[in-house]
């Protein structure tokens, strides 16, 4: 074990450190959230970024392959010989002008990261490659996670590759059939709980906690490790540039708050000097992050959140009722649990939060489709926040935007055939059933 990467409770009232080797999920003195935290001035960190392209050339060692262990200087928690991977990471940022045009946004300045290309078709594999290492470092045998299907899908292809057992808890009747079906194959012990992914998050936290088990949720430091990796790739296509914006759909909050912590480490190694602004886009059915911070100016305040803010929040939900809504179900959550990373991450990147609407998610959905590289509803958040930032005037002319495109359109075919099918939006593409004869096939063709 190297003593040059912790555990560190985000609390600055509490501070506590723990050993990495410890398979710890929140601060055992407070119960806050916990940061791998490296003692920087004791790694071997490059003086520039640009120090990794030297990676490309020997893509056939299988840690300079990935997309998340290339950059292994900068989330340097294990051993190499622990480093888990499947070749997770081989992802693109596309420039898109038809995207771009859609959104209000200038030729040349809109980039889709398309997180959709890895393994299991979700941004979820940078976090795994991160954590499953984490769990075989400290020798993990049963690894679990609640999930609204994307952290299943990714858990359980991990799982199966590195010999662990795993089970997966799902909300019931609120998860993509994609998804699902890869939960299913790679073998996954899934278990349907009648209630949602609230619910099913706050059992697998107990569970792992009382019969110590291994938690995959993003609440799992080693999670965010991996994700991090997401914006060195970004930065990697734009030549080390940093883009004026980063765009993200926010659910539990995980990738936002890599985001922010990427950016707040390359920032203090010096090897950016200044980051981006950062926006995270909720759904108007799920939208607790925008509620608190942009309604009720809920803020990170440097550590010291107004807990009982929250604690308010979260009872009034509980006292109505409520429960979160929306197509877009990977991000149907109404308490994240990164909440205060992710508040953090905003204060880093000068940030904001938006929601938008089901029908423009679908709407923008149908625009990445059509022009694009394709997404899940959830993804197209990313994509129909912009258009709303564009609107608002927040984001200008001639700045450089990326939206993270955070999993693939064949998640949820269920989505995207009802939208074309029932005519739901301006991009629908309703098939034409017509005769079984030429002349009736050649009109149809001219339609
Ligand atoms: N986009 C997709 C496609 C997702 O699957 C998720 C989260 C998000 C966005 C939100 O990301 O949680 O980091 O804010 N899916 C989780 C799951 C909750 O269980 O698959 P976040």
């Amino acid at each position: 074990m190297s003593n040059h990467v912790f555990g560190h409770c985000i609390n600055p009232d509490c501070g506590a450190t723990y050993d990495i080797e410890e398979s710890l999920f929140s601060c055992r003195a407070c119960g806050d959230l916990l940061d791998a935290r490296y003692d920087w001035d004791r790694m071997e960190v490059p003086d520039k970024l640009s120090w990794f392209e030297q990676r490309w050339a020997s893509r056939d060692n299988r840690l300079d392959f990935s997309g998340v262990w290339r950059f292994r200087e900068l989330l340097g928690f294990c051993n190499e010989s622990d480093c888990v991977t499947i070749g997770e990471g081989q992802t693109l940022l596309q420039q898109n002008d038809q995207v771009a045009q859609y959104a209000g946004l200038d030729k040349g300045r809109l980039f889709l990261e398309y997180e959709g290309l890895n393994p299991s078709g979700s941004f979820k594999d940078n976090g795994m490659a991160g954590a499953f290492s984490h769990a075989k470092m400290v020798g993990a045998g049963h690894v679990l996670c609640a999930s609204t299907g994307n952290t299943s899908a990714s858990m359980a292809m991990y799982a199966h590759s590195c010999g662990m057992k795993c089970s997966v808890f799902i909300g019931s009747g609120r998860i993509a059939y994609g998804k699902l079906s890869q939960a299913l194959d790679f073998g996954a012990r899934t278990i349907q709980i009648l209630g949602d992914f609230d619910d099913c998050m706050r059992q697998v936290k107990d569970i792992c906690q009382k019969k110590n088990l291994y938690l995959m949720n993003s609440l799992n430091p080693f999670r965010l490790e991996g994700q991090k990796t997401i914006m060195y790739r970004v930065l990697e296509r734009l030549g080390w540039q940093v883009p004026d914006w980063v765009i993200v759909p926010g659910g539990n909050l995980g990738n936002s708050s890599s985001f922010g912590k990427a950016f707040d480490e390359l920032k203090y190694l010096g090897l950016i000097d200044r980051v981006p602004r950062l926006a995270v886009i909720n759904a108007t059915g799920a939208n607790t992050l925008f509620d608190l911070y942009e309604n009720k100016g809920l803020r990170f305040n440097g550590g010291k959140v107004d807990d009982a803010a929250i604690d308010d929040y979260y009872r009034k939900l509980n006292e109505t009722g409520y429960k979160p809504h929306t197509l877009a179900t990977a991000i149907e959550i109404s308490r994240p649990v990164n909440l205060k990373k992710c508040l953090r991450a905003l204060e880093i990147c000068n940030g904001l939060v938006r929601e938008v609407t089901d029908a423009d998610i679908l709407q923008a959905k149908a625009v990445v489709g059509r022009y694009g590289l394709g997404c899940e509803p959830a993804s197209a958040a990313s994509v129909a926040g912009l258009k709303l930032l564009r609107q608002e005037g927040i984001v200008n002319d001639g700045e450089t935007v990326v939206c993270i495109l955070t999993g693939h359109q064949l998640k949820d075919p269920n989505a995207t055939v009802n939208y074309h099918v029932e005519g739901q939006g301006e991009f629908s593409n309703r098939p034409v059933e017509v005769e079984n004869d030429i002349r009736a096939i050649i009109e149809a063709l001219d339609g």
